[in-house]
This record gives structure tokens, C-alpha cells and sequence, in this order.
């Protein structure tokens, strides 16, 4: 599949772009069931699972999504999962998970048991991280060793890390876990995240990227040698998934688009 890529003008049309997406992705996975239905005679549903992403970019796409009419999305077919999380409580301001509740949990009415959050971030990191692995393992539907997500939302730093897969860091060679402890020493910090197979099995791969300060992240991502261990988000290629970068015109400015992309200018 060529990688699909949608610039939108601003960051707020970025945000409106992405929630309208993610809607049609829920729509296509039902649609798939009732064609799947329509051959077998028989209709299994299976949950939408959506891994989160944290930092500050995908917030508002949150708050919108949260926005939407009752109804518009069947959140009782949604299960919410975590790209990564920082080794602090829930209720800690640097928690992915708290910045999800403030934006999207608080308002919206979705069972509890569908919220997979990363169990007791903020003790030790590698019990963290082994919890919510085997938690991802119970509870997602999975395609031979990984959990098949739907839909993975991907923030991306300066620096060309993804989730909590930092430059230099262990966690960029992990080939069997889905989720696992990664000590992040230009931190200081302890992160719990994804792996990239885990993140590479997945329906669709959504990077958000918005803003100039990302402009050479994203440059080194699509035309530098590759170089995982320097770039850990060039590790992100769907192994059967489309991928897509919805950016904005700052985070992409005079960068030349990779060859044999789909792209779409959304005005
Ligand atoms: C985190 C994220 C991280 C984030 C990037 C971009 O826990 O911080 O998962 O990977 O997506 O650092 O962050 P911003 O959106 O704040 O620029």
C-alpha cells in the first residue's frame, strides 16, 4: 500500500481532518463486518481498537472527537488503548493517560472495562510494562503473535522518536514484546511503550505532526539513510496496514514529498 499523506492548512484544521478520519476508519472496520457477514451468514463484531497518542498535539483532536453528537461514534464498540505512557499515577500532569481523561474520557460514555490504560504507571516500570502486555494480549483480538489494532494514532518528537521509542534506547530492537519498559536517559525517566512490531500490525498507522518545529523530524523521516537506532519513527512501516502522516503546511513546509505517495491538500 502507497503511504497516504494529508496536509491540512492549520493546526486546528489538522485536528477537525483527523477526528473526521478517525470516524470514516470506525465506519470502513463496520462496513468490513457486515461484508464479512454477508459472506459467512453470519455477523461477528469485533471491538474498533484505537491506540492513543500522548504529548500535546493530538489534545484538541481529542476535545473534538469528545464534541461530536452522541451517538456518532458507538463507543460501547471502541476499545482505547495506549501508545505509551510515562512512569508517573494517573493523576500526575505528565500522565498520557490523565491528559485522555481531561480531553476525551470525562466526556463521553464509554464502558470503563474499554479503557486499557497502562496498569499502576509510576511504581516500577518493568512490572508496568510486562501488566499491561499481557493486558493487551487478553484483551485485543489478535493476528498471528501481535494484537491486531485498528487504528494507531503516532505523535512524533523533534528528535524523530515515536511513542516512547527514543533515539538510542532499548526498547528500538524489542522483536517480541508489545509492550515493554524503556529507560530513556535524556529524560531521566522511565517510559512504558509499544514496541514497533506491535505498532506495525496494526489496520492503519496515523502519524499527527503539526507545527515547523517538526518540519526536519519529518524530512529525516522520509529521505535520510535509515538509521532506527538515530530515527526510531522511520522503524514504523505497517507490515499489513496502510500508513498515513496527517500533517499541517508548518510541519511539512519546502519538504519534498517521498516518491509514490498518495497525497491529498485539504483547503
Ligand atoms: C509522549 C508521546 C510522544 C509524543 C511526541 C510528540 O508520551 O510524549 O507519546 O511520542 O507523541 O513527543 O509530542 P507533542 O505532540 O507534544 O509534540
Amino acid at each position: 500500500m502507497r503511504d497516504q499523506v494529508h496536509v491540512c492548512s492549520d493546526a486546528e484544521s489538522l485536528a477537525v481532518y483527523a477526528r473526521d478520519w478517525l470516524v470514516r476508519c470506525m465506519e470502513q472496520h463496520r462496513r468490513e463486518e457486515i461484508e464479512a457477514a454477508a459472506e459467512t451468514g453470519e455477523l461477528v463484531r469485533t471491538p474498533f481498537v484505537l491506540a492513543l497518542a500522548g504529548g500535546s498535539t493530538p489534545k484538541r483532536l481529542y476535545q473534538l472527537l469528545a464534541e461530536l453528537p452522541v451517538g456518532k461514534i458507538d463507543w460501547q464498540q471502541v476499545i482505547l488503548i495506549w501508545g505509551d505512557e510515562r512512569n508517573v499515577p494517573v493523576d500526575d500532569p505528565q500522565s498520557n493517560y490523565r491528559m485522555v481523561q481531561e480531553n476525551l474520557l470525562a466526556h463521553i460514555d464509554i464502558p470503563q472495562e474499554n479503557v486499557l490504560g497502562v496498569p499502576t504507571p509510576g511504581g516500577n516500570p518493568k512490572k508496568a510494562a510486562t501488566a499491561y502486555d499481557q493486558l493487551l494480549r487478553e484483551r485485543l483480538p489478535s493476528k498471528d503473535e501481535f494484537p491486531r489494532i485498528s487504528c494507531v494514532l503516532l505523535g512524533m518528537g523533534d528528535d524523530v522518536h515515536t511513542a516512547s521509542l527514543f533515539p538510542g534506547t532499548a526498547a528500538i530492537h524489542e522483536s517480541k514484546s508489545v509492550a515493554v519498559p524503556n529507560q530513556v536517559p535524556k529524560l531521566d525517566t522511565w517510559r512504558i511503550t509499544l514496541t514497533a512490531p506491535a505498532l506495525n500490525a496494526a489496520r492503519n498507522v496515523a502519524f499527527l505532526i503539526s507545527g515547523a518545529a517538526k518540519q526536519e523530524a519529518l524530512a529525516i523521516v522520509w529521505h535520510a539513510p535509515h538509521d532506527p537506532d538515530l530515527y526510531p519513527s522511520q522503524l514504523i512501516r505497517p507490515t499489513n496496514g496502510q500508513l498515513w502522516f496527517l500533517l499541517d503546511e508548518e510541519a511539512i513546509g519546502n519538504t519534498p514529498l517521498p516518491e509514490s505517495v498518495m497525497v491529498q491538500m485539504i483547503r
